[in-house]
């Protein structure tokens, strides 16, 4: 039985509302979990095959110019090697952005970006290919790099498409009675997730078969059956488990089509572990941004100009940009609006989608900047976001689909005890610590991608869940088994969910916030053509029907679900975006709140309280759901206060390319944090009812730490992160 559905005009009702078996929202534990903390999670770098090889990849010790020569016999006799593969010509130049169906350009012809694959040395150990990968003579033809992206700020082009102008922001700017005009500065991030990227291939006759740490299988696929020249058909992608993604592992990185190809010619298995270096040299990365907001407000605090306007950094030949104006083109009103993106030629690893992209960055300086817009107007802060709520989208004058900020804002502000800030900056000296209190809106667009799902109801009574969405550490295979137990009466334990599986039918993947609604809503449809059917077996309508407990009821009748069904009983539903993601703005929305401490003679800064307060349709997980938000509000901290991947300027390389130099978040940084979800339903976004969370705890959260920094000691930095010497 299939199952289509396209999101073409808002639901009606959701039967999550009706079913009532309490088992749909509520804080569950992670289903995997105690296979992950017990160590029986298998993630790609630790599955083995009978006579499995082991690859390591050699990055470019340049940043700019080509390979002369790499010398094979250097290594070969070497204990334990069994091939190098220096014909490039089918790696991956960058690794792959997102959502593309085809790889990215093929052959290392020359050298684009320091650390750039350029072979991979094949041996029976790790240790031994380590070793030789370690020996590989390689010679260089050097060529002048491009480096320093601020010195290079002047060469920046227009994007493509990307400017939007409505009316006048400079004549706003001109008779404003208050304006911000100023630059904010982001630095050159990277994901670094806690698993390296790895892949294992192997082949089956013609077909390739790869474990690997991905977010998107079925466009994963795609990009792999192209880089290797064959049907899609004939490549099949396993991912159980990923332990973490934020953007780098959307698209195929270069140890899949190495291990892929290296396993051809050797006929043998071959696994590719990247090192925590290579992840940072050769994975997607995100750009540096520099960002000119421009808000112009009248005597009211209402705003009249709004301007946003973006340059960013990426490889010769790549368009992305991130596109730090996502949120601002429908937060707040005014009038007169520009936005636009910029690009600089880098000579530095590919820019791409990471955590957020767009609203991580972006509201780091809208949010700034209507900090200081508040102080200008004397108007309180959440005063100043709460009078800005646009009715409608300020330029498609399209609706919001739902949209809970103000009450966001209110519940924050009232919870976190906003009112008894003190407004002037430096007004609190405790002992050696100026202590200071700043808050900043969250909001991420919400998106719905099409996915599908199988779902199989045994015989014995249990529910079988067949899909290739991903479960990156957000909790996709609670969240499914928790809609599938809800609509089908069973309990979670009677619920199988396999994921990560490109044989199983093709998902939207994680990423952009996306999964949870679009793969979640591929299962609601499948249980819901399931109950159709139990219904007609029961020969009644499907309104009547009620199942719990294992159990189908129809009126009087009452019979176990096990009894009713003898043979298998499956549905494969398809969920496709449609008119209500062009007839409504649907994103999710909240607000942060910071304190914190800096020192008074070092500039150090420590938060010392986080609260977010959300709303994003229904909440399918309140656990997995509150844990996602602490992760963006840690990297939250993280963006505010300490995450800064440094090119070298002379060569290109990245100075601090592991999680000791690269400094995330953890546990001391970050303060005991709260959230708390606003009760909401989106009829426009699905029928689940639910937006997207994913990305919603880290849009804006480091604005508020940047905001409580000033109002701490009343130093305004403009220049992410925020680190001591820029206090004192
Ligand atoms: Mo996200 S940056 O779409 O993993």
């Amino acid at each position: 039985m299939d199952v289509n559905f396209k999101m073409d005009k808002p639901v009606e009702r959701s039967l999550l509302d009706t079913t009532n078996q309490n088992i749909i929202s509520r804080p569950l534990d992670r289903i995997e979990g105690p296979l992950k903390v017990s160590g029986r999670a298998k993630y790609s770098a630790e599955f083995k095959l009978p006579n499995m090889a082991h690859g390591v990849l050699v990055g470019a010790a340049i940043g700019k110019g080509r390979v002369k020569e790499i010398d094979v016999k250097s290594v070969e006799a070497l204990p334990g090697v069994l091939m190098v593969v220096t014909d490039t010509e089918k790696f991956l130049r960058n690794p792959a952005q997102g959502m593309d169906t085809e790889a990215p350009k093929q052959g290392v012809t020359s050298i684009d970006y320091f650390g750039q694959p350029i072979a991979l040395v094949v041996a029976e150990t790790f240790e031994a290919a380590r070793n030789a990968a370690n020996a590989l003579s390689v010679t260089y033809e050097d060529a002048e790099g491009r480096f320093d992206f601020d010195a290079r700020i002047d060469t920046a082009k227009p994007k493509k498409d990307s400017e939007k102008n409505q009316g006048d922001v400079d004549d706003a700017m001109r008779s404003a009675h208050a304006n911000v005009d100023a630059k904010w500065t982001t630095p050159s991030q990277s994901s670094a997730a806690m698993e390296p990227h790895a892949s294992l291939a192997h082949w089956e006759g013609q077909k390739l078969v790869l474990y690997g740490s991905y977010q998107m299988l079925s466009s994963n696929r795609l990009q792999l059956a192209d880089a290797m020249g064959l049907d899609p058909e004939d490549v099949r992608i396993l991912a159980h488990y990923v332990g973490g993604g934020f953007g780098a592992k959307l698209g195929i990185g270069p140890e899949s089509v190495a291990a892929a190809v290296a396993a051809k010619d050797l006929g043998r298995p071959v696994r590719v572990v990247m090192t925590r270096q290579q992840v940072f040299e050769a994975t997607v990365r995100r750009s540096n941004t520099v960002q000119h907001l421009q808000l112009a407000a009248d005597a009211e605090g209402r705003l009249t100009g709004v301007s946003h306007e973006t340059i960013t950094g990426n490889l010769e030949g790549e368009d992305f940009s991130e596109p730090a104006s996502a949120a601002t083109q429908f937060l707040y009103s005014g009038a007169n609006r520009r936005f636009g993106n910029e690009i600089v030629l880098m000579d530095q690893v590919l820019a791409g989608s990471m955590r957020a992209p767009g609203e991580a960055v972006g509201m780091l300086a809208l949010e700034g900047a209507m900090d200081e817009l508040a102080e200008l107007l004397d108007v309180d802060p959440v005063e100043l976001r709460k009078r800005n709520i646009p009715e409608r989208h300020p330029t498609s004058d399209l609706p919001f689909s739902s949209r809970s900020l103000a009450e966001c804002l209110e519940i924050g502000a009232r919870d976190f005890g906003w009112s008894k800030r003190k407004s002037a900056p430096a007004s609190t000296l405790e002992g050696e610590w100026w202590i200071g209190h700043g808050m900043a809106t969250a909001a991420r667009s919400n998106m719905l991608i099409k996915s599908s799902a199988r779902v199989t109801l045994q015989p014995d009574g249990r529910a079988l869940v067949e899909t290739d969405m991903t479960d990156i550490g957000t909790g996709t295979y609670t969240i499914l088994a928790q809609i599938a137990a809800e609509l089908l009466g069973l309990p979670i334990d009677a619920v199988d969910i396999h994921l990560g599986d490109t044989n199983f039918p093709p998902a939207s993947g994680s990423g952009g916030s996306f999964g949870a609604a679009s793969a979640g809503t591929s299962v609601y449809l499948a249980c819901e053509k399931l109950r159709q059917t139990i219904a007609e077996k029961l020969g009644g309508e499907v309104e009547d029907l009620v199942l719990s407990d294992g159990m189908a009821r129809m009126g009087n009748t009452s019979e176990p679900l096990s009894e009713l069904i003898a043979e298998p009983l499956e549905a494969t539903a398809t969920v496709e975006p449609g008119e209500t993601g062009k007839a409504f703005v649907q994103a999710g929305f909240g607000a942060h709140f910071a304190e914190v401490a800096v020192h008074a003679h070092t500039g150090e800064v420590r938060v010392r309280r986080m609260e977010g307060t959300f709303a994003a349709g229904r909440i399918l997980n309140e656990k997995t759901a509150i844990s996602q938000c602490f992760g963006g509000m840690v990297f939250g901290i993280g963006t505010a206060l300490t995450e800064d991947m440094m090119h070298d300027h002379r060569y290109g390389h990245i100075v601090n390319r592991d999680l000791a130099e690269y400094h995330l978040p953890v546990n001391a940084d970050v303060p005991q944090l709260k959230v708390k979800f606003l009760e909401e339903r989106d009829h426009a976004a699905n029928p689940l009812l639910a937006k997207g969370i994913g990305e919603l705890g880290i849009s804006g959260a480091g604005a508020a730490i940047a905001n409580a920094i000033y109002n701490a000691c009343g130093v305004r930095v403009r220049d992410y992160p925020i680190t001591l010497d820029k206090l004192i």
